[in-house]
């Protein structure tokens, strides 16, 4: 039987054509930082895919219903049954978004001194470890530093690092083990649920919580039965549920599984717990029945969550990933194996070899991609994850330069996928073509969203 896409465009945006002149100018005026181009330059964004996708037409007709009361509104109680369908937590609080989400609990876990153990925290939820004076500690899998290895989840944290740190002299000091699904921060890998199992054992045996990261559960639900012996039976809604249950605890942004383009929550059993969160819910996002989202949002989450664990629905979103990275690969562009769901990771220092770790070759890629095809995209690399001196020069490189090609749910097809693996092809073709970028203005903190480059 083909594959049948299971939905079609019921409304549409017109996106813009422009020349390669004005894509350089607007490189220009942005400072060579893809964060920095106006939206309506851009022809096809895969800068993220969080609160990029499309909504659907029952989302809208849901929305309709909103109702917007201070407290108790009912498209609270709708949003809170839909959470509850998937997430078994005795508490629910909506906020705006999951920093908000990570800042709330992290308060209410983490202090001076506290560690954070994860498979690999996040950029903004690292940002929300450190900011308390805490330490975020990566114990990512022993798999994940090989980029081209097929294993399936390479997403795993390491669970005798974990089962270490907490039996040497740190244990005393972690506050939470946060487990990142999928792991974002480490090529969108899954996490399997032997993983999830094993390092829910060791967390409760040391009375440590457990957290997952749930941003995109329900892609990390598809993968664990395609990939996870002994799930294939499993709906990806079982699968979904019964991770949670392994831990004590969540923060989800739902700009991404939620199929909204704002909103999170925060899920937790325990009681002492979740009263700390509600009063700083109350103090920073809102009442505890709304948390910042208006009840519109609520009602296209409470839809976005049904429609997001739909097995016709992930399929499509694993063949189109599959699909471009196929033809990233045919183009000469190796990307992290195997592809997720979110993202295809392209191994930038690969591509451009003749460009040193200081002259960034992730964000040289991205900027290529602009240049060449108005596609705009962020490098995981250097420029992001590398640390500098006092004169904005390189110390230590990241482990791998890597661009990111962010996939908006349910936006772009096969056509724009085909047109984006084009123009890799054609950079892939003269690599040496493509110049390395310095540094001109480099904030210290969350450099890569705030810096200025320039070409050399
Ligand atoms: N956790 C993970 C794993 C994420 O990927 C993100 C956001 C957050 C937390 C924060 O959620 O944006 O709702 O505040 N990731 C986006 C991205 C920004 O492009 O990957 P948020």
């Amino acid at each position: 039987m083909p594959h049948l896409r299971p939905f079609v465009a019921a409304v549409v945006r017109p996106i813009p054509i422009t020349t390669r002149e004005q894509r350089i100018a607007e490189l220009d005026r942005a400072g060579h930082n893809p964060f920095n181009l106006p939206a309506d330059k851009v022809s096809i964004d895969l800068l993220s895919d969080s609160g990029t996708g499309a909504v659907s037409v029952d989302q809208q007709a849901w929305a309709q219903r909103a109702d917007e009361r201070y407290a108790g509104a009912e498209s609270f109680y709708r949003f809170r049954d839909a959470v509850r369908d998937i997430v078994p937590y005795r508490h629910i609080l909506p906020v705006h978004q999951g920093r908000a989400a990570e800042r709330v609990l992290f308060s209410a876990l983490l202090g001076p001194g506290r560690i954070s153990l994860s498979n690999t925290h996040f950029d903004t939820t690292r940002a929300n470890v450190e900011r308390l004076g805490a330490e975020a500690r990566d114990l990512p899998c022993r798999e994940a530093a090989d980029l081209d290895s097929a294993e399936p989840f390479k997403g795993n944290i390491d669970v005798d690092a974990v089962r270490e740190v907490l039996s040497g002299p740190d244990g005393s000091r972690v506050g939470q083990i946060l487990i990142t699904i999928t792991n974002n921060g480490g090529g969108g890998q899954p996490v399997s649920m032997a993983n999830l199992e094993a390092v829910s054992a060791v967390a409760r045996a040391h009375g440590v919580p457990l957290i997952l990261d749930a941003a995109r559960f329900a892609e990390n639900a598809w993968l664990v039965t395609r990939r996870e012996p002994g799930y294939q039976d499993w709906t990806p809604r079982e699968v979904a549920r019964r991770a949670f249950e392994l831990a004590d605890g969540a923060i989800a942004s739902l700009k991404k599984d939620g199929l909204s383009p704002e909103g999170a929550f925060i899920g937790v059993h325990d009681t002492d717990l979740a009263d700390r969160c509600e009063v700083d819910v109350i103090a920073t996002e809102g009442f505890r029945t709304y948390g910042g989202l208006t009840g519109h949002t609520m009602e296209q989450l409470a839809q976005g969550l049904r429609e997001v664990l739909d097995p016709h629905y992930l399929e499509d979103r694993e063949r189109e990933a599959a699909f471009l990275a196929q033809r990233a690969q045919e183009a000469g562009v190796d990307t992290v194996r195997p592809a997720g769901l979110h993202a295809i990771y392209l191994n930038a220092g690969r591509v451009l070899p003749h460009l040193q770790p200081r002259h960034f070759p992730g964000h040289a890629l991205a900027c290529a991609l602009y240049r060449e095809g108005g596609i705009r995209c962020a490098e995981l690399g250097s420029l992001y994850l590398g640390t500098f001196d006092a004169q904005n020069e390189l110390v230590t490189p990241a482990p791998f330069e890597l661009v990111r090609l962010a996939l908006p749910r349910r936006v772009y097809d096969h056509s724009h996928l085909e047109y984006v693996a084009e123009i890799l092809a054609g950079i892939a073709k003269n690599p040496e073509r493509v110049p390395g970028y310095r540094l001109t203005h480099a904030p210290g903190v969350l450099r890569h969203f705030r810096c200025r480059t320039e070409p050399i």
